[in-house]
C-alpha cells in the first residue's frame, strides 16, 4: 500500500506542503500520498487517530495544532520538548506516536544557505510567540555573541530570554529597549500578516546585515521592504518552509531530499 502522509491545519487549503513533499518523493522515485487535512479546531487527536487507522505513517502539523500535537505525542524529541510544540508526527512500529519539531533546524539551514552571520554575530529576534520559541534552541546552538528578543509585550520577551539563558547570551525586552546594531534580524512576529511593522530604530543594521522574515509571499513583507530601505540584505521564509519539510521527510523515510531544486520550483510558482 502507498505510504500516506499529510499536513494538519485549520485552515490548510493554502498549504504548500503537499507540493513540496511530492517533489521530494519524486527525487527518490517513491510512491507516496500526501494530503492536506483540515482537522476540526477541537478535534486534532481524533483526526490523527483516524488518519493512522487509514494507513497514515506521519504528519506535519501547522497552525493552530502544534501544541495539540505536543500533548498528543507519546514520545517527544528533546528539541520539541524545548520548543513546547510539535510540527512532525511519526507513527512508530509499535503504534506509538513520536513528536518532533523541524522548524528551528529549517530556519538555521536556510540561514546557512544564505550565508547569514551566525557564529559570533549579534542576532535580534522580533516576536515572542510560539514561532519564535520554536527556533531559539538551534539559533543559540549556532553560537551567536548575543541573541536579543524584542517583543510588543516586553515581559513575554524577557520570560523567553530567561527560559533559554542556559543555552547562550540572551536578553529580552520591548522594541524601545533595542540597543546597538545587529548582524542578523529575524522577524518572527505575525505583524507582517496585517501589513504592519514593529517600531524599529533606523540604525538597526550593522554592515552586511541580513534581515530575515519567517513569512513569505509573492511580494516582500513590510518588514523586508523596510529592511532593504535601511541597507540590509533580505530573505523571506520560503526556504525555511522547504528546509523544515526536508527534515520531516528525513524523519519519516530516512532519506534526505535535495532542497535546491524545490526552492526554485516553489519560487517560480508563488
Ligand atoms: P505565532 O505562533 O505565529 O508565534 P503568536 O504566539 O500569537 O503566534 O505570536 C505572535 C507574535 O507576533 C507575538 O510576539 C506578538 O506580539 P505580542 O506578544 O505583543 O502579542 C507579535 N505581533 C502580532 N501582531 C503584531 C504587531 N502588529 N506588531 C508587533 N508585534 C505583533
Amino acid at each position: 500500500m502507498t505510504d500516506r502522509y499529510c499536513v494538519f491545519g485549520h485552515p490548510v487549503g493554502h498549504s504548500r506542503s503537499p507540493r513540496i513533499h511530492k517533489a521530494f518523493a519524486e527525487q527518490f522515485g517513491a510512491e507516496i500520498a500526501y494530503e492536506a487535512i483540515e482537522a476540526p479546531l477541537d478535534g486534532f487527536a481524533g483526526a490523527w487517530r483516524d488518519f493512522v487507522n487509514h494507513g497514515g505513517k506521519g504528519g506535519n502539523v501547522t497552525v493552530p495544532f502544534k501544541e495539540d500535537a505536543y500533548r498528543l505525542a507519546d514520545v517527544l524529541s528533546p528539541r520539541a520538548r524545548r520548543a513546547g510544540a510539535v510540527n512532525t508526527l511519526v507513527l512508530g512500529k509499535q503504534g506509538d506516536t513520536y513528536g518532533d519539531t523541524t522548524d528551528g533546524i529549517g530556519l538555521v539551514r536556510d540561514l546557512q544557505a544564505h550565508a547569514a552571520p551566525l557564529e559570533g554575530a549579534r542576532i535580534l529576534v522580533l516576536g515572542a510567540g510560539g514561532a519564535v520559541r520554536g527556533v531559539l534552541e538551534p539559533l543559540l546552538a549556532a553560537r551567536p555573541a548575543v541573541l536579543m528578543i524584542a517583543n510588543r509585550t516586553a515581559d513575554k520577551a524577557r520570560q523567553l530570554a530567561d527560559d533559554f539563558a542556559d543555552l547562550g547570551e540572551t536578553t529580552g525586552g520591548g522594541f524601545d529597549e533595542i540597543v546597538g546594531t545587529f548582524d542578523l534580524v529575524v522577524n518572527g512576529t505575525s505583524a507582517s500578516l496585517g501589513g504592519e511593522l514593529p517600531p524599529l530604530p533606523d540604525d538597526l543594521f550593522a554592515d552586511a546585515a541580513l534581515a530575515y522574515d519567517m513569512m513569505y509571499g509573492a511580494e516582500p513583507t513590510v518588514f523586508l521592504r523596510w529592511a532593504a530601505e535601511h541597507g540590509a540584505r533580505t530573505v523571506d521564509g520560503l526556504g525555511m518552509l522547504i528546509e523544515q519539510a526536508a527534515e520531516s521527510y528525513f524523519l519519516w523515510r530516512n532519506r534526505r531530499p535535495e532542497t535546491g531544486p524545490v526552492r526554485e520550483l516553489l519560487r517560480s510558482e508563488i
